[in-house]
């Protein structure tokens, strides 16, 4: 089984998670923008990871870009963020403006904690939290929204790493199937 993984990352928190799992997973791993097609059709299985900003995928534009060659290809989604579990409304918009409905069949979304460090953004995306900020009504949410925030762990992995498992022995285990 032929399998890769590709990230797209800002400020680092995705591809620390795309780093643990190709060593975990022993599989190669590749920045979205260093990936040609012929790549892309010759891999079983993709490992795809990708931030959220402003309720989209970082990789929705290569998402789309590639559709044609990702139709028949099963992927493995993990989406890093800022959302907690209970946020289910918010990632499912994320999925659903970011992942064409053509591969969303084959898709497993899997959604892990992300990192976000105030004096470590850029001015521009720390004055775009400001504003948001200032537009919550929620005390909760609007301290939030100003608070660091580091989920970053390789635990968090664990259900791809299963997910991989999981696609692997079905594929190896379908010639004997085949056979039987
Ligand atoms: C300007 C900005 C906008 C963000 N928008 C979202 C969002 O809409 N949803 C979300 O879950 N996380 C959001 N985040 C949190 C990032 O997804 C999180 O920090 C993630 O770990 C960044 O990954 P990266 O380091 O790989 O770029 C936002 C962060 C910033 C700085």
């Amino acid at each position: 089984m032929t399998a890769l993984i590709i990230y797209d990352s800002k400020y680092g928190a995705t591809r620390q998670y795309a780093e643990w799992l190709s060593t975990a997973l022993h599989t190669p791993v590749m920045k979205s923008k260093e990936v040609t097609s012929a790549m892309i059709e010759k891999a079983d299985l993709l490992l795809l990871g990708t931030p959220v900003y402003y309720g989209k995928f970082r990789l929705a534009k290569w998402l789309k870009k590639y559709e044609p060659e990702l139709r028949l290809k099963k992927m493995i989604f993990f989406i890093v963020g800022g959302t907690s579990d209970s946020e289910e409304i918010e990632r499912n918009k994320s999925v659903k403006v970011s992942i064409p409905n053509s591969l969303l069949l084959q898709s497993e979304i899997y959604f892990l904690k992300g990192r976000l460090i105030h004096s470590q953004l850029s001015f521009a995306d720390r004055l775009m939290m400001k504003m948001a900020g200032m537009r919550l009504k929620d005390p909760g949410k609007k301290k939030a929204m100003n608070t660091d925030l580091d989920g970053v762990s390789p635990e968090e992995l664990k259900p791809v790493e299963n997910a991989f498992d999981a696609f692997k022995t079905r594929v190896v285990a379908q010639p004997l199937s085949k056979i039987l």
